[in-house]
């Protein structure tokens, strides 16, 4: 049975261009960049060039990028770099939508003596901005808002909301996780502090991540160890999937004129077709300001883990919201704060494609999902009643 993989926004295929230019750093230049001798040396460059085909994905300066092993350490090292460098600070501004990485950490601060703002959002996902400005005060350490959803694609105005923090002179933080390779980032017009971003999320393996921190942000290390990145974080570098990360963002520079608009309208014709077809369904969060690849659609009156359980018997990978959250029958925070009725929240499915996804694919899927909601809406009292409602 063939897979069709439309869960990108929880990993991604790692691009056979990657995967390549990482093979001889296994068995072949194997050195410690950190070594005196040419052969660590070499690697050292290897490192660094992929630090600069980072740095060029996003416009920054090579030497404005630190390499992580994720996105949580990312935005781990970024929160608890601005609360350590503004020790008389004790507030933090985040949104109520943030990825566990961001939120669960501020959930953790706020029990150990710092307050925490949690900026709401709309039915749509939009932010509240009126309530992130009058939030910040003297007491802020740092303001961190995703750039993008990952569970409804939603795209926040990362511009505005650095340029209104900046001049409050409060530090920024952005997860860009979701965003790096699908729209364009530019930190030097938009004028973020720090912004974290992942590997696995752009076709380079897991384990690998950066973090961008602008020239003169004041910073302290997370990880305190050896001098690697210049002291901003110690450990031998994870050197084949750093090069391997260089490679992926150079592809994704290379990719993004003629390949997101293509996802784009692979995506918006299965979002079409299924809500034609299928009655009693919607889509999660606006259609204005999204991803070119996700979208989020609640089929009501059914499990959404019934949902993912059929369609994985037909080889269909997709998700029921984020993948850190799914084994919980809670429904997603994310939608819990959209005010999304529980009878939808909890039929939710998440679809997110790549580069690697065809028409075909699409075709398939609007094939074979109506009949299997129709399916499960037959054993759903929920449903019968409603039917018999309307
Ligand atoms: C928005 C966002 N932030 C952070 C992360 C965590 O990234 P990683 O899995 O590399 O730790 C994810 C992963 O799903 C994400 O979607």
């Amino acid at each position: 049975m063939k897979t069709i993989y439309m869960d990108n926004n929880a990993t991604t295929r790692v691009d056979p261009k990657v995967v390549e230019a990482m093979l001889p750093f296994f068995s072949d230049f194997y050195g410690n960049p950190s070594s005196v001798h040419t052969f660590g040396g070499n690697v050292a460059k290897s490192v660094n060039a992929a630090r600069a085909q980072v740095a060029a994905l996003i416009n920054a300066s090579p030497e404005e990028i630190v390499f992580t092993s994720c996105g949580t350490e990312s935005d781990s090292t970024a929160i608890r770099a601005a609360i350590a460098s503004y020790p008389d600070r004790k507030h933090i501004v985040t949104t109520r939508v943030e990825h566990p990485a961001v939120k669960n950490l501020c959930e953790h601060l706020a029990k150990n003596g710092y307050r925490v703002s949690f900026v709401p959002v709309d039915h749509e996902g939009v932010l509240d901005l009126d309530y992130l400005y009058a939030h910040l005060s003297d007491d802020t350490a740092i303001v961190s808002v995703m750039w993008a959803n990952n569970e409804t694609g939603v795209i926040f105005p990362i511009d505005e909301i650095a340029q209104a923090v900046n001049v409050r002179g409060i530090p920024f933080h952005t997860d860009a996780v979701q965003a790096v390779g699908k729209i364009p980032v530019d930190v030097k017009r938009t004028g973020v502090d720090m912004l974290s971003m992942s590997g696995h999320k752009i076709h380079a393996p897991k384990g690998v991540g950066a973090l961008y921190i602008r020239k003169g942000t004041r910073f302290a290390p997370f990880m305190i160890g050896g001098h690697q990145e210049h002291g901003r974080r110690g450990g031998t570098e994870n050197v084949a999937s750093i090069v391997g990360l260089g490679k992926a963002s150079e592809l994704a520079a290379e990719h993004f004129v003629e390949q997101m608009p293509r996802i784009a309208k692979i995506r918006d014709r299965l979002e079409k077709e299924l809500l034609t077809r299928i009655p009693k369904a919607m889509v999660n969060g606006t259609t204005h300001q999204r991803l070119p690849n996700t979208t989020s659609i609640s089929f009501e009156y059914v499990e959404g883990e019934s949902i993912l359980l059929m369609m994985d018997t037909l080889g269909i990978c997709a998700s029921s919201g984020s993948a850190c959250t799914s084994g919980s029958l809670e429904p997603s925070h994310v939608l819990r704060a959209m005010g999304v009725p529980f009878t939808a929240a909890h039929g939710s499915i998440r679809f997110s494609l790549s580069v690697f996804n065809s028409e075909d694919e699409v075709d398939y899927i609007v094939s074979n999902l109506p009949p299997l909601i129709a399916n499960l809406r037959k054993m759903s009292p929920f449903w019968n009643q409603s039917e018999q409602d309307t």
